[in-house]
């Protein structure tokens, strides 16, 4: 068996299935008729996506290239949700097909599935843009709003069923309401729900038995710095919703419930390690050179901290020699001037060719990562059990095909 070279990542199965099993268990107690579907865009290294699909959990998927590997990696094209608003004729003919459901993200994608149904029944979910329902200082995306789904402020909602009404091959069966959080609150979940009843209620739309409430619970990944266990539970979580649910007359009988998982599901399962390779000093701050980058930890450079997650393993053969240096600051092998990591207030120690371990680094990392910068992207392993490790390869078929 080859050996990982650093800089790598290594996704655990174990950490995954445990993951699934949490997010199940609490979801079953509270709204039996549900569905997970992982976000495969936050994680979409084969070996990650098949070991999710082995767990009877969905994909939901935004592009061709998605839904193809998803399928590839053992999802089935019927537990498929399709979302985003680049959906091309061929993806959208086969989710058509094979009876995946599709969230329309607008009144002309709508107008695309009846030309591309050419007469064939398709029960279609909307997204709906969640402006109206989520406060924007809580909005990952900000003042300016979500980009994403038909607004009902601008008569969108009305114009899209008014269109479904003429055209007895297309119903609405489901809502979906997606928005990325800062504050991953409870609450958040509440509102959505209020403005998904709202909505049914409103216009009338009897034909609803799916609501798809997306994605951006808390998870690991951000329980940096002080944020370590501020999160809800995912018993907070669901609770929140199945009352909500039931306070406005919904019952888990007669509508799925849809979760949309990404980091929540996946950040705990992967870990990137590099190497120290040199020290030096500048203006009175110890820098350590790595092999690894902060790209392909933190690809947006937007990461506040890395408190708590990077972990020293010393090399042992040489640790009689070593000496122990207190790190502020690690530097990545890119040459970009911000390709750096501070761990100032929490000086590390470690020592050249010490391999550090980044935890949690599972999602939004390799698959933000440039395919080649510099250097290629660092090596992906797997393992299925404690000590055996195999060398995962991306599909080559994925770069070619446009
Ligand atoms: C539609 C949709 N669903 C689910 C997710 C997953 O979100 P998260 O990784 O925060 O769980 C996203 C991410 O942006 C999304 O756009």
């Amino acid at each position: 068996m080859d050996n990982p070279k650093t800089p790598y990542f290594l996704v655990d199965e174990a950490r995954i299935v445990v993951s699934i099993q949490s997010i199940r268990s609490s979801l079953d107690r509270y709204w039996p008729n549900n569905a997970i579907s992982y976000s495969v865009k936050t994680n979409s290294i084969p070996c990650v996506l098949k070991v999710i699909s082995k767990l009877d959990v969905w994909a939901e998927v935004v592009s061709d290239a998605e839904y193809v590997l998803a399928q590839e990696c053992g999802f089935s094209a019927r537990q498929s949700i399709c979302n985003g608003p680049i959906k091309s004729d061929s993806f959208l003919k086969s989710a058509i097909e094979s009876g995946a459901l599709i969230n329309v993200d607008s009144v002309a994608e709508v107008i695309r599935v009846m030309q591309i149904a050419a007469g064939q029944y398709v029960k279609l979910g909307v997204r709906l843009n969640a402006n109206d329902a989520i406060d924007s200082s809580d909005m990952m995306c900000g003042d300016g709003g979500s980009r994403f789904g038909v607004s009902e402020r601008d008569g969108e909602l009305r114009c899209l069923l008014d269109l479904v009404a003429e055209n007895k091959n297309i119903s609405v069966s489901g809502i979906h309401l997606h928005c990325n959080t800062k504050g991953r609150r409870k609450e958040n979940y509440a509102r959505l729900v209020e403005y998904f009843s709202k909505i049914v209620h409103q216009y009338d739309i009897k034909s609803i038995d799916v609501f798809d409430i997306g994605g951006s619970f808390g998870h690991d990944f951000d329980k940096q710095g002080n944020m370590f266990g501020l999160w809800p539970s995912w018993d907070d979580y669901f609770s929140t919703i199945a009352n909500e649910l039931s306070k406005n007359g919904f019952s888990s009988r007669a509508l799925k419930l849809i979760i949309e998982p990404g980091s929540s599901l996946i950040s705990d399962a992967m870990d990137y390690y590099t190497t120290c390779l040199s020290r030096k000093t500048i203006f009175g701050k110890t820098w350590m050179q790595i092999d690894g980058s902060r790209i392909h930890i933190d690809p947006h450079f937007t990461r506040k901290s890395f408190l708590g997650t990077i972990e020293c393993i010393a090399n042992l053969p040489v640790q009689k020699e070593r000496s122990q240096y207190f790190c502020s600051v690690l530097s990545g092998n890119t040459c970009l001037e911000k390709d750096r990591i501070y761990v100032d207030g929490h000086p590390l120690e470690c020592s050249p060719g010490d391999k550090l371990r980044f935890k949690r680094v599972g999602a939004y990392t390799y698959g933000l990562s440039p395919c080649m910068f510099i250097t290629p992207p660092p090596e992906i392993w797997f393992m299925a059990k404690v000590g055996e490790m195999t060398r995962e390869r991306m599909p080559q078929w994925i770069g070619k095909m446009h």
